[in-house]
């Protein structure tokens, strides 16, 4: 099969398209002839070579956690699936297997979730790790309930387009920032009081729209550019921080200053915890249009060097996808 493939960890220019062994789907996995790939930011630190503490780099190694596509082969033990069925899936990159960059990958069944009709490849594509982190942050982490007031500091982006919706989307009052040229994108999804941090002061605005405090503070925007994030949340409200493993700051002076104001601090990754039924339920609030969808842009798979530099600004506005076939 086709696919972009690394013989080396490094900058975009380590990516080339090529041909590599197609996978073959093992116990409880399918195969998934891919549509499009989602591009997300740890696409390029995983290109880096950062993930290395996760587990080694085998080479040649093919990238990308985000797949949609049709399933087009069963592993042994399969019945919740059947060849031609439309679906969408974070794969089993994170596990070390090769990524979604290619033709086919292949994915344990627990993450992989049908399409709802009314929802074209290229959208679900941009769904799985942004909108299952966020769901997770929120709903998992952050508790996230009607009638309180949430801030989303990173709304722009993959994961804040979706954590602002699914924040809204439980009866909550939202807020978020973003740089000028986002401001009206996050009103057209609904952000209620958007902070354009280029413009305003972010503390003294969040502190007028939320003058007893934050409910919920979710950041995806690394530490350093929220350096008082805690004094936002009241006492008794929920700071939850997504691990950015660029910009993490010190975790546990955190922890501890969080402890010492009454405010329950969490750093919240994307776990395999109702991988699938979750993202069958996301794929279905975008597809009946109670969840807006983020913007898209869309490039060739072979064009994923230039994703990469795109993404690895950390001002992606929405989602990228990567077109690998008409299917
Ligand atoms: N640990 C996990 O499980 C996990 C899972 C998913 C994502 N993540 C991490 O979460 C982070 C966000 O992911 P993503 O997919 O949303 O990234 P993304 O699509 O690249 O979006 C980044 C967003 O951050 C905003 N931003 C940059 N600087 C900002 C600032 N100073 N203040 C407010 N917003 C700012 C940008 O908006 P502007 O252009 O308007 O500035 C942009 O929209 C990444 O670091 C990613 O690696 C971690």
């Amino acid at each position: 099969m086709h696919a972009v493939i690394m013989n080396e960890t490094g900058g975009p220019e380590v990516l080339q398209y090529g041909e590599i062994a197609t996978p073959e789907p093992g116990q409880g996995e399918v195969r998934i002839r891919v549509a499009y790939a989602g591009v997300n930011p740890a696409d390029w630190k995983n290109r880096q070579g950062m993930l290395a503490a996760f587990r080694p780099y085998v080479f040649p190694y093919v990238l990308g956690f985000d797949a949609a596509g049709v399933v087009d082969a069963l592993g042994e033990g399969v019945t919740a699936f059947a060849v031609g069925d439309r679906v969408l899936t974070p794969t089993n990159h994170g596990q070390g297997a090769h990524g979604s960059y290619a033709e086919q990958v292949v994915a344990a069944v627990d993450r992989v979730a049908p399409m709802p009709d009314g929802l074209g490849f290229a959208e679900a594509a941009a769904l799985p790790v942004a909108a299952l982190t966020a769901w997770q942050a929120l709903q998992h982490n952050g508790g996230v309930r009607r009638g309180q007031r949430v801030l989303v500091h990173g709304g722009s982006g993959g994961l804040g387009g979706f954590a602002v919706q699914f924040a809204r989307a439980a009866g909550a009052e939202v807020a978020a920032t973003c740089s000028t040229a986002n401001v009206a994108y996050l009103r057209g999804l609904g952000v209620e009081r958007v902070v354009d941090y280029v413009a305003e002061d972010v503390t003294a605005a969040v502190k007028e729209w939320a003058p007893e405090g934050l409910d919920l503070l979710v950041n995806t925007a690394g530490a350093s550019s929220l350096a008082h994030g805690l004094d936002l949340v009241r006492g008794g409200g929920t700071f939850v921080s997504i691990p950015t493993l660029v910009d993490d700051g010190d975790i546990p002076a955190e922890m501890a200053a969080a402890a010492e104001r009454g405010v329950e601090r969490v750093y919240s990754m994307m776990t395999d915890v109702d991988c699938a039924p979750a993202l069958g339920a996301i794929a279905a609030m975008v597809a009946s249009g109670e969840v807006l969808l983020p913007e898209i842009r869309v490039l060739d798979l072979r064009d994923a060097a230039a994703a990469h530099e795109a993404i690895q600004t950390g001002h992606t506005r929405g989602k990228i996808v990567l077109k690998v076939a008409d299917l």
